[in-house]
């Protein structure tokens, strides 16, 4: 069966309201993800990307203790076509939801993320204390072939106990930033995503 790029958006919109989170496999093709991995921000990562922190600007902190992740901020007015291929099916997937969940959502901010080996990032909810902008985090995943050995999975903690999620190329997983906690376990391999969370503002100078 051929699942078109609507039909998927349908699925996520569905298992969102149902469930509070979905997960899409070949939201990105294979030839989509080649060519972001292409891509300069990815290839001398680790020395362009910078450390993440926690908390908001201001009063961020950098503690390798709770999450050992490195980002890179995606700029929309200079980022490359393979990423603006990709922000452009996020804004329709945030149509879609806004559409089809009677949500007023807005805009997106997102970065480019790289978990070296060994790093993890502890269990945790996405919105700030101060900031509840954040209500749907979406994180798509550039790993080919990721083995279960090798860790990585995000654990998605709900009530009735918690789901892992591999960080297998072209999967998007979606959820409620208010609502789910989660973490990413440490993988023996380098583990690469776009970050994401769509925001019901506008995201001009949140981090730029
Ligand atoms: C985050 C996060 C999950 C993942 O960046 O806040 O929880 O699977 N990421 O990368
Ligand atoms: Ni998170």
């Amino acid at each position: 069966m051929n699942v078109t790029f609507p039909d998927k958006l349908n699925q996520l919109a569905d298992e969102v309201a149902e469930k509070g989170y979905a997960v899409i496999d070949d939201f990105l093709l294979p030839q989509e993800v080649e060519a972001i991995l292409q891509h300069d921000d990815f290839k001398s990562s680790l020395l362009q990307f910078k450390k993440a922190g926690i908390g908001q600007r201001g009063e961020k902190q950098i503690n390798a203790e709770i999450r050992g992740d490195y980002i890179h901020w995606i700029d929309r007015t200079t980022a490359h076509a393979p990423l603006l291929a990709y922000l452009s099916k996020l804004n329709e997937l945030m149509v879609f939801v806004n559409r089809s969940l009677y949500l007023s959502l807005k805009d997106y901010e997102v970065h480019l993320t790289v978990y070296p080996p060994g790093t993890y990032y502890k269990r945790h909810l996405d919105q700030f204390k101060k900031d509840d902008h954040r209500k749907l985090s979406v994180i798509c995943y550039l790993n080919k072939n990721w083995k279960e050995n090798e860790g990585g999975q995000l654990r998605i903690y709900r009530t009735q106990g918690a789901i892992d999620v591999l960080p297998q190329a072209g999967r998007l997983v979606c959820f409620r930033s208010d609502l789910l906690e989660h973490e990413v376990l440490a993988a023996t391999r380098e583990r690469m995503s776009i970050t994401g969370w769509i925001l019901d503002q506008h995201a001009d100078l949140r981090h730029l």
